[in-house]
C-alpha cells in the first residue's frame, strides 16, 4: 500500500535505509578496509555501522557538524568540509581501500542531487576496494569492481537493486 502522509512515508524511507545497509555490512563482512559514511547529519546511520561493523574504521565526511556531541567520530575520522574538497586528497588520511561507502548527501529532489552525487560516484572509486561495496540513495552509476546497493522510492515502492555494473540494473527486489 502505498503511503499518503508524511509519517508513513518516512517510516518507509528509513526501514528502507536501515535493511539496504544491513544488507551492505553484511555484503563486506569478510572484506577488509574501513567504512566510508558521506554525509553524518545526525548521526543516525553512522551511529547503524558502528553498532554493525565494530571492528571497522569509519571516515565519514561532512561540511557543517551538526549532531548531537556522541555522534561526532573521534578525531581523524571526520573529513570535514565540502566533499569536492575533502574526498581527493582523502585517500592519505585513510590509509586503506575501503570496503564499504555509504552516500547519503543528498536530498529527496534527485534531479537537483545528481551532479554531486554523479561526482561523488566517480570521484570515490579510487578509495573503494576491489570486491568492496556502496550504497547509495539516488540512482545509479557504478563502476568496475565493485558492487552497488541503490534505493529508489517511486510513487508506488521503495525497491533497492544490487548488481556490480550497468547490466544488472534490472536485479532490484522490493522491499
Ligand atoms: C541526509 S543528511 C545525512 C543523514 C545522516 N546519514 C543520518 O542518518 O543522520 C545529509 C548530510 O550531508 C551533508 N552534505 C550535503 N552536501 C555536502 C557536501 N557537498 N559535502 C559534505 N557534506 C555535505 C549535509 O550537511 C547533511 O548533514
Amino acid at each position: 500500500m502505498t503511503p499518503t502522509n508524511r509519517l508513513e512515508q518516512m517510516i518507509r524511507r528509513l526501514t528502507s535505509q536501515r535493511n539496504c545497509l544491513a544488507f551492505a555490512a553484511e555484503m563486506v563482512v569478510d572484506l577488509p578496509g574501513p567504512v566510508l559514511e558521506f554525509g553524518l547529519g545526525k548521526g543516525r546511520t553512522y551511529d547503524f555501522m558502528r553498532e554493525r561493523l565494530p571492528e571497522r574504521d569509519i571516515y565519514v565526511f561532512e561540511r557543517d557538524v551538526h549532531c548531537r556531541p556522541e555522534y561526532v567520530p573521534a578525531d581523524g575520522y571526520l573529513l570535514l568540509g565540502d566533499v569536492r574538497d575533502t574526498v581527493p586528497a582523502a585517500l592519505a588520511q585513510i590509509g586503506e581501500p575501503a570496503a564499504l561507502a555509504h552516500f547519503d548527501i543528498g536530498t529527496h529532489d534527485f534531479t537537483a542531487d545528481a551532479p554531486l552525487t554523479d561526482w561523488l560516484t566517480l570521484a570515490v572509486t579510487p578509495l573503494i576496494r576491489t570486491g568492496g561495496a556502496w550504497y547509495r540513495t539516488a540512482p545509479w552509476r557504478t563502476h568496475a569492481g565493485s558492487r552497488c546497493l541503490c534505493r529508489r522510492t517511486t510513487a508506488t515502492a521503495t525497491t533497492w537493486s544490487i548488481g556490480s555494473g550497468p547490466s544488472d540494473r534490472n536485479n532490484t527486489k522490493g522491499r
